[in-house]
């Protein structure tokens, strides 16, 4: 069984990229695709860490609906990859078990 990606970009025309950084490794990209599409092609195969277990995990329905691909974009955790355009200079990190929550004290009386 092949554990190199089946994952190929080789359907897009030649065309403009962006370089973005993921993990401190800056890669050049296609311009217009998805994060998740082009750390794929980069090869990237761990996105984030399992909340239970600390399992690697990645993208698998590339459209949405698994919440397998989240990832910090700009310090800005539980992105999902997948339906978020890549953009140049972007920061790109690994998500590491569960995003802290940013919850502010409403104080008393609040409903
Ligand atoms: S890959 Fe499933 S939600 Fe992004």
């Amino acid at each position: 069984m092949t554990t190199d990606s089946l994952f190929r970009l080789s359907n897009l025309a030649e065309g403009a990229t962006v370089t973005i950084d993921f993990e401190g490794q800056a890669m050049e990209v296609p311009e217009g695709i998805s994060v998740a599409a082009a750390l794929l092609a980069c090869g990237a195969r761990d996105f984030r860490s399992s909340v239970v277990g600390d399992q690697p995990r990645a993208p698998y329905c590339m459209m949405g609906v698994c919440f397998e691909c989240l990832v910090e974009i700009d310090g800005v955790p539980a992105r999902q990859s997948c339906l978020i355009p890549v953009r140049g200079g972007m920061c790109i990190k690994r998500q590491s078990g569960a995003p802290a929550l940013d919850i502010e004290d409403e104080g008393e009386g609040h409903e």
